[in-house]
């Protein structure tokens, strides 16, 4: 696959979709085809790097997730958990950086202490930064954003005239984080289940029918191959753009 080194997205956004349709296929339970996802998290996470991608946002456990059964939210907790704990060595190895995004202070207690520490025992690596959405939703971040903004307001240290995006955005917990160019969702599905709905604004979308543990570095370098092919004209027309 053909990639241009200079138009490689700065931020790739995956919802990670089809771990159990995946493993039901296969006649197995639904959480091996979870664990089978971790193997497509690294291989992702290193050829991201390989390319030049700066961030990498995935997304793990949404807010409505919690309405899985029991079992399986058990399950994908106590993965999270160990996954982190025993990737820190080649995290470190591999200039990468955790970041999370997301209601974490909401999380079981073991899952928010192995992620606090993964993000801390990673902080200084600069290769990629591996943001991973968890216990997140889009309209959570965006209600929490506001309340942030309208308590300012109320106590008289902000003037609700100076709300502005970047204000707004220094609010949000992808504060500091740039726009994703590219979001990919893999399974099949064409919807955005509630992931990043204020930053995907202007992103490029690509779908793709693999499941997620299929999905490795070949078809993430064909999502940006297809990324890099499109005209993105923000508003204007193809004549304006250089
Ligand atoms: C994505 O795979 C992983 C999580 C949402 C945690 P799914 O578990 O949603 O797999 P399908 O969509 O049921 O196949
Ligand atoms: C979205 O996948 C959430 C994650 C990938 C973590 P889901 O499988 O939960 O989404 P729906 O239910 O198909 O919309
Ligand atoms: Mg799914």
């Amino acid at each position: 696959m053909q990639i241009i080194p200079d138009k490689v997205p700065r931020h790739i956004a995956i919802i990670m979709d089809g771990n159990g349709r995946w493993a039901k296929q296969k006649g197995m339970p639904r959480v091996l085809g979870h664990r089978s996802g971790v193997k497509s998290v690294r291989e992702v996470t290193e050829a991201a790097a390989q390319v030049g991608v700066e961030y990498l946002t995935l997304y793990a456990f949404s807010t409505e997730n919690w309405n899985r059964p029991p079992a399986e939210v058990t399950a994908l907790m106590s993965l999270l958990v160990e996954t982190i704990k025993g990737e820190i060595r080649d995290l470190n190895k591999n200039g990468v950086r955790l970041l999370a995004i997301g209601d974490i202070e909401a999380l079981p207690a073991s899952t928010y202490k192995a992620l606090m520490d993964g993000i801390e025992k990673t902080k200084n690596n600069t290769r990629i930064n591996l943001v991973l959405a968890l216990n997140y939703s889009a309209k959570w971040e965006i209600l929490h954003a506001t309340k942030l903004l309208a308590e300012q307001a109320a106590a008289g240290t902000l003037n609700p005239a100076d709300i502005n995006e970047e204000l707004f955005e220094n609010a949000l917990s992808t504060r500091g984080i740039p726009d994703p160019e590219l979001l990919i969702r893999t399974s099949g599905e064409t919807r955005i289940s509630n992931f990043l709905l204020w930053q995907i604004a202007y992103a490029e979308l690509y779908f793709t029918p693999v499941f997620w543990p299929d999905f490795g570095k070949e078809e993430l370098l064909a999502a940006i191959a297809s990324y890099q092919n499109r005209e993105r004209r923000f508003g204007k027309i193809s004549e304006q753009l250089v």
